[in-house]
């Protein structure tokens, strides 16, 4: 949702326009409507600037054909519509009266109607109906009043209120300025020049050391020199972090899609996930001292497990056995997928740990009136990490005294500095198409990673539970995954039969209940089709009504789980000439079924993971043949970051 893009190059060979445009076609996959780019032109030490609303395609012409750009110096912005239709003249970079300053901003100015009445006095012209443009208008008004840049600009960003992420260019001194208060803004410096956007993906290309700022910063760049200060005006000494995506990974390297891309990456991911922390219990020791070893993939893995006595550490990880033991529920917040994947946590920490575990959708939980307490593990999932409702509602958390800890892909996004038991990386890579896959499946084994953590410490002792059985299972899932990977080509004859149907329901029970929800959020994400996801049990309380010959029904059927429940079930709909399509990990002995799709058997836990990747397939092949914009649906954004 909005992304920023800016480079100052010390020399003006490499043309500032082309590589902020680059990195805005790498921030694309954050959903946008309107672009627009400013840069320096030296020839009469002026802003530049182009907008355009609709794809960056449009903004790109205009670029290549008529401008070359000729500058060291320019601020890009992909925007997605809060305050203002998508027009050219709303999308940013926005001017101040004199068009001596720039601005692109991300977020939103929740005090700008008061901030502009007072600027409209003082006698400031707007032209676009958005919340931004204040920004620019503003630090005119300090520089008017006599302030330096750096001082209207550490001026303007006391005075706002809401969340932003602003770049800023000044031509009078050719500098530019990035602030930083809620969205990401990650800073990059090589030869000289600098490189900053909202998040690392574009960067990846120049060098993998970057700096994360953080909230109530403000970098300041002029002629190869780096300044970073707080609010209050003081120096901060920045750590350079070193990422280690490269840079293919936002590429899509032979594949038609981003997301088909990220469906197909899922064995690696789910391998990195679990590889380096599978330890040895007499290692453990207090998570940091633990010895890292990692199961040779090509030996007998059973024996492997049997020999040594595994467990679970987690290297950002810093709950105490003490805060675990202490611990009287875990709750968790999330939105959309991620709120998916922590259902299916919270059923594998109740099972696992015996701990009642909550799960609530951020934008609830942050104002409703859920009684936080000390004693509770909060626990955050997003792939993002950016998104305002969940971060709100662990700042809640955290001020209520609670344990927070993150499950996230983005290593230095927000919800990972609100973290203050620390996080567990999900380590799925970057994800670019808008519909989560790869980072939903990784998301589920960290998960079952934090429930098996927690069981280290208060001992519970499931019923039945045979950690060598899970352990081997963990290590086997990404072959399995691999084996339903190859039957893409059937899932794709399924969706043949089925892409013209204009509504679907998915049903699962127990542990395979979200993936029900999960699978009908793809379908309808990525092709536009109403489908809904339902508990099996719950069909005959409504649902059953909407059941003629047209209903297609996916069930979600495992030989380990309620299958006699689910099996009657599937009566019912075939009693009222539905049309029954079904994933198992068995052959059910079951009539009238119009289309089987066979997945290999795994444990319960990791049941979900194996369950989820047909049904993106399914989803991905039914787009295609409607001829959607799979990777960036329509009114979609990848990083929610507005409420
Ligand atoms: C998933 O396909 C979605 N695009 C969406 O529901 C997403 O999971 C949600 O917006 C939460 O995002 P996050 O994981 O980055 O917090």
């Amino acid at each position: 949702m909005c992304g920023i893009m800016g480079f100052y190059g010390i020399s003006e060979e490499e043309s500032a326009g082309l590589v902020v445009l680059k990195g805005l076609q790498n921030l694309e996959y954050r959903g946008y409507d309107s672009s627009g780019i400013a840069y320096y032109n030296s020839l009469n030490n002026k802003i530049e600037s182009i907008k355009r609303s609709g794809k960056l395609a449009n903004l790109s012409k205009e670029i290549l054909c008529g401008n070359p750009l000729k500058s060291g110096i320019a601020i890009g912005h992909i925007r997605w519509a809060t305050h203002g239709k998508p027009t050219n003249e709303n999308a940013h970079p926005h001017l101040d009266c004199t068009g001596n300053i720039a601005i692109v901003h991300n977020g939103i100015i929740e005090n700008y109607i008061k901030l502009k009445g007072r600027l409209l006095k003082n006698g400031h012209k707007f032209i676009t109906d958005t919340d931004s443009e204040v920004i620019a208008h503003l630090i005119e008004d300090y520089i008017l009043q006599g302030f330096s840049f750096s001082e209207s600009v550490r001026r303007s960003a006391l005075e706002m209120k809401g969340s932003f992420a602003v770049a800023i260019l000044y031509a009078p001194e050719k500098r530019v300025a990035a602030v930083k208060y809620g969205p990401p803004l990650v800073l990059a410096q090589k030869g000289g020049n600098l490189y900053f956007a909202s998040d690392i993906s574009p960067l990846l290309e120049y060098t993998g050391e970057v700096i994360y700022l953080k909230n109530s910063e403000i970098a300041y760049f002029n002629d190869g020199v780096l300044d970073i200060l707080s609010f209050g005006g003081k120096k901060v000494k920045k750590k350079v972090a070193k990422i280690n995506w490269d840079a293919s990974k936002v590429a899509k390297s032979g594949f038609s899609h981003f997301m088909q891309k990220e469906i197909y990456e899922q064995p690696s991911c789910i391998l990195d996930a679990f590889s380096s922390r599978i330890v040895f219990e007499n290692n453990i020791g207090d998570n940091k001292s633990s010895k890292i070893v990692s199961i040779d993939k090509n030996k007998n893995i059973a024996q492997q497990l049997a020999a040594k006595k595994f467990k679970v550490a987690l290297e950002d990880l810093r709950l105490t056995k003490k805060d675990v033991e202490s611990a009287q529920r875990i709750v968790f917040v999330a939105c959309g997928s991620s709120y998916y994947a922590s259902l299916i946590s919270g059923y594998i920490i109740e099972s696992l740990c015996g701990l009642p575990a909550i799960v609530h959708y951020g934008s609830e939980f942050r104002y409703g009136s859920f009684p936080v307490k000390n004693t509770d593990i909060v626990v955050g999932i997003s792939q993002s990490g950016e998104t305002a409702d969940t971060n709100s509602a662990l700042e809640l958390a955290l001020a209520k005294k609670a344990k927070v800890v993150s499950i996230c892909n983005v290593p230095g996004s927000q919800i990972t500095a609100i973290s203050n038991k620390g996080v567990i990386y999900t380590h799925a890579g970057p994800e670019i198409g808008v519909a989560s896959t790869k980072a939903f499946t990784s998301q589920i084994l960290c998960g079952l990673l934090l429930a098996l953590f927690i069981r280290q410490y208060n001992g519970f002792l499931p019923l039945g539970y045979d950690p060598s059985v899970l352990f081997k299972d963990i290590v086997e899932l990404p072959q399995k995954i691999e084996k339903i990977l190859l039957e893409g080509e059937k899932i794709r004859d399924v969706a043949k039969k089925y892409y013209k149907s204009p509504n679907f329901l998915y049903l699962g029970r127990g542990i395979l209940y979200p993936i029900a929800l999960e699978g009908a959020l793809k379908l309808k994400e990525i092709s536009y089709i109403h489908a809904e996801g339902y508990p099996a049990g719950e069909m005959k309380h409504g649902p059953i009504a909407i059941i003629d010959e047209n209903m297609p029904v996916m069930f979600l059927l495992s030989n380990n789980l309620l299958s006699s429940k689910t099996v009657s079930n599937i009566e019912e709909i075939k009693a009222r000439d539905g049309i029954i399509i079904t994933i198992s990990d068995y052959e059910p002995d079951i009539e009238g079924i119009s289309d089987a799709i066979k997945i290999p058997e795994t444990s319960l836990f990791l049941s979900p993971i194996l369950y989820a990747v047909p049904l993106q397939l399914f989803a991905y092949h039914i787009a295609l043949l409607k001829g959607t914009d799979i990777d960036q649906p329509r009114n979609l954004a990848k990083s929610v970051t507005v409420e």
